[in-house]
């Protein structure tokens, strides 16, 4: 019998409460629908316990997990009507290097900790990932802003023997993927690329914050695209739409003859649960990472990401 991952999470936003609500959905039901792998090195989709929980609003702080998820401006949706208290209260987490060392102590019984705060917050992102490092438990940057992408913070994390996973997730079956893997079957099928755009639009906190302040998601996104045929409208934050996001993606090509093709799709998804059936995949890796004792970037998590150890900042 395997121990249960144990992991603290930073943010208490909507990819919380959707990991949070599905590893309990999946535990009570016995369901395996949309789950991507249900099992890794011996470890299923429940076999995961918060043990810490960082956030910074004042309504979340001092709660238990189980009640900060479903607190505004969260909007992900209530999966059943009963959640019973956790056992963990939502501590105040930190925004600069100051505070290291308590969060560092915060983290004592924890295997692994994911960042799932804004993006757009390096010096935040930062001093989680020194706070990690102190208390020796893996990390993982679900966010667009640069830790794995930095040599410097790849090999601290190599020589301390702790698996490092970043940047920016790439959602279950979000535009980036799809996106892609429609891009490679252009190119499989030996039709060549013209123009192409996304046009992304979504009601969650995140949209409206990724809206106000782009910073390094616009590069990530690219980054997991791998073309430069490729152009982002800028963000759509649609307050009604909730945790729902509606993404349009057009491609222009040639095919034979140099006659044209042209694909238009619509993909409307709930943005956070895209993001859980990730996240509950790159916990478990980690783990295994650590359990095995290898430090660093775990190859295996690569088609997680956006933007892995390699990629443009
Ligand atoms: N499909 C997806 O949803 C997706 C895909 C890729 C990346 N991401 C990234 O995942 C991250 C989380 O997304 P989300 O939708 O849960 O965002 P969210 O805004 O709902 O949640 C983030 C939470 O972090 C809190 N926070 C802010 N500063 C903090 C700090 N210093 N310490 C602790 N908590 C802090 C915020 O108050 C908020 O509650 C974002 O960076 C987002 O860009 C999401």
């Amino acid at each position: 019998m395997i121990d249960n991952v144990r992991v603290a999470v930073v943010g208490v936003g909507n990819n919380t409460s959707a990991l949070v609500q599905g590893i309990a959905f999946y535990r009570r039901t016995g369901s395996l629908v949309g789950v991507h792998r249900p099992d890794i090195a011996g470890l299923g989709i429940g076999d995961i316990d918060f043990v810490a929980a960082f956030a910074m609003s004042d309504d979340k702080v001092g709660k238990d997990l189980h009640e900060a998820i479903f607190l505004p401006p969260n909007n992900f949706p209530r999966l059943a009507p009963e959640l019973p208290a956790s056992g963990v209260t939502v501590q105040r987490g930190l925004v600069d290097s100051t505070e290291i060392g308590r969060v560092a102590d915060a983290l004592r019984h924890a295997e692994v900790l994911l960042y799932s705060a804004p993006s757009g917050m390096p010096e935040t992102a930062r001093a989680y990932a020194e706070a990690a490092l102190t208390a020796g438990v893996a990390f993982i940057n679900t966010t667009s802003d640069a830790i794995a992408r930095e040599p410097l913070w790849l090999s601290r994390f190599e020589q301390a023997g702790l698996p490092l996973l970043g940047d920016d997730l790439a959602s279950q079956f979000g535009t980036s993927v799809v996106h892609h893997a429609l891009l490679r079957l252009l190119e499989d099928r030996g039709l060549t690329l013209v123009s192409s755009y996304q046009v992304n639009l979504g009601g969650t906190e995140d949209f409206r914050n990724l809206v106000e302040n782009p910073n390094t998601k616009t590069q990530s996104k690219l980054n997991a695209l791998g073309s430069d045929k490729v152009q982002m409208a800028p963000l759509g934050y649609l307050p009604h739409l909730k945790s729902q996001k509606i993404a349009h993606l057009n491609i222009e090509a040639l095919g034979w003859a140099e006659t044209a093709v042209s694909l238009e799709v619509r993909l409307k998804v709930h943005d956070p649960s895209g993001a859980a059936g990730v996240n509950i995949d790159l916990i478990r890796l980690a783990a295994n990472a650590l359990r095995s004792g290898r430090g660093g970037y775990p190859a295996e998590a690569g088609s997680l990401l956006k933007s892995p150890p390699g990629t443009a900042i």
